[in-house]
């Protein structure tokens, strides 16, 4: 694909064509330039995904530990043509719906001779670090299937810089911003913002820490001092970005993507502060519920006419197409949604309550899309039911915690109805599951309607304890 085969204007009206068409259908592709509207019409006249093609007896590597993987893990197990599902590192919960294999998540040497000695014949990888290292490209260049973005397009979430210049380039709604090297430069923007709140970003990847949102000019001033001088993201905040605070309700778009064809995912709201009332300090995530009701279907053809597909073109365009997941970041602002960020993977604990609903086979799916086929494949099948996850932590978290605490009641919980508990941070020892982590469990649940998921998650909640172990009791409520 060249730039010149795809000059601007002539996608500009083959969009405005396919989006005529394909206002309801739920895949959209944006490599083919020729649009067949007998197929469109097929589409919306018959909405059930069709099965391209068959396979048997896969054997797939998901990579990671946490409550995100032990989903990917739990569905891809129970997909039809799958034969075994190993997870590297994995936790306690994974050990019981797959294999786990004792090999940590950025040894890109052994996880690949792993692949070539068991034959995987899919690998998908669930967290960040080793996609920014450059996973897929290691893969690929042994002849290794394998699902996520190549190391080139996980800048998008490995470099907050990167990211904003490319949702610049490509018209992208998003806070206004500046980036920096250097901390007088830095202070000079700052001066001349609007007085109230603003944001500093570490480029990099810093585990979730390295954002600031800032309430005055000081405190902003502060937080690039901090990042340029006193070096405490090292590496990954020697550049920073400056931008506008946006105001409004956060909300994730998740989409699965092959370089040119794009499938949007249920949606889904996270909950990051540790307290009720989104009150406490920021953590990986302590819950999530899906749909969000927040993004209406006239706001969601707006993020995939705005957002996604522009970014997927400009990705592909630039050099650098987009494979995997693609995880927009949103701000629900009275202008309409703007990108916050990007990650470059499922988003833990948003997968547990999607993945939880998704009817599809999500082998087929991700195998397709590593392959560059999801153009097959009409769309997703969904449980209408929403989901709700509630995250179970250890005492202290996110600071410092213990570890080794045996945990009761988790066959219990599991046994309800429409229930899943996915691992995070758990070990097992002689027949227990021990604590393993800050964020242990992932408890999940399907209901009719939010409340009665949510009702349902508690119920299982409740069901579970150990020593010091807490959780957010208000997931959900602001749906
Ligand atoms: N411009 C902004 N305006 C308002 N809030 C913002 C802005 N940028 C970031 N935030 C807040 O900070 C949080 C973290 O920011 P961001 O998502 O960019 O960082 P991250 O470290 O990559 O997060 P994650 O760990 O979720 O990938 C956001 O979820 C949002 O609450
Ligand atoms: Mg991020």
């Amino acid at each position: 694909m060249t730039v010149e085969r795809f000059n601007s204007k002539k996608l500009a009206v083959s969009f405005r064509e396919l989006f005529c068409f394909l206002r309801y259908a739920p895949a959209y592709r944006i490599q083919s330039l020729t649009f067949d509207s007998d197929k469109a019409v097929r589409r919306l006249r018959d909405r059930h995904p069709r099965i391209p093609q068959k396979y048997t007896q896969m054997k797939i590597l998901v990579v990671g530990q946490g409550g995100r993987e032990h989903a990917l893990v739990y569905k891809l197990s129970k997909c039809e043509g799958v034969e075994k599902v190993y997870c590297a590192p994995g936790n306690a919960g994974t050990a019981v719906d797959g294999e786990n294999v004792n090999i940590a998540a950025d040894d890109l040497g052994r996880l690949m001779s792993f692949a070539k000695r068991n034959a995987i014949d899919l690998t998908v990888v669930g967290p960040e670090v080793p996609l920014v290292l450059g996973i897929v490209d290691e893969f690929k260049l042994h002849g290794l299937k394998i699902f996520g973005p190549s190391k080139a397009a996980a800048q998008l979430e490995g470099s907050k810089a990167f990211s904003k210049d490319l949702m610049k380039r490509a018209g992208i709604p998003t806070a206004a911003y500046k980036t920096f090297t250097r901390l007088e430069e830095a202070h000079s923007y700052i001066d001349v913002m609007d007085e109230g709140p603003l944001v500093v970003k570490a480029d990099g990847l810093a585990a979730g820490k390295g954002v600031e949102v800032c309430s005055n000019r000081d405190g902003a001033k502060s937080a690039a001092s901090r990042m340029l001088l006193q070096d405490i993201h090292g590496v990954a905040g020697r550049k920073i970005v400056i931008e506008e605070c946006l105001i409004g309700q956060e909300a994730s778009i998740l989409a699965i993507v092959d370089g040119d064809t794009i499938i949007p995912l249920e949606t889904s709201q996270d909950h990051k502060r540790a307290l009720d009332g989104d009150q406490g300090p920021n953590t990986g995530g302590m819950g999530a519920y899906s749909p969000a009701p927040v993004v209406t279907e006239a706001i969601m053809d707006e993020i995939i006419r705005r957002i996604l597909v522009p970014t997927v073109h400009t990705m592909r365009v630039s050099g650098y197409p987009f494979s995997g997941v693609l995880y927009a970041g949103l701000m629900l602002t009275e202008n309409g949604p703007k990108v916050i960020e990007y990650n470059v993977r499922f988003g833990d604990p948003e997968a547990q309550a999607v993945l939880m609903r998704l009817k599809s086979d999500l082998a087929q799916v991700l195998s397709l899309a590593a392959s560059g086929r999801l153009a097959e494949l009409e769309g997703l099948e969904w449980d209408e039911r929403p989901a709700v996850c509630v995250v179970m932590a250890s005492e202290g978290y996110p600071g410092s915690y213990g570890k080794g605490r045996v945990i009761e009641g988790i066959y219990d919980a599991d046994n309800l109805p429409d229930t899943k508990v996915f691992h995070a941070g758990t070990s097992s020892k002689d027949m227990h599951v021990l604590n393993d982590g800050g964020r242990v469990l992932g408890v999940t649940a399907m209901g009719d309607t939010i409340p009665e998921a949510k009702a349902a998650a508690y119920r299982a909640v409740s069901k579970i304890s150990w020593d010091g172990g807490w959780y957010r009791s208000d997931i959900s409520d602001k749906a």
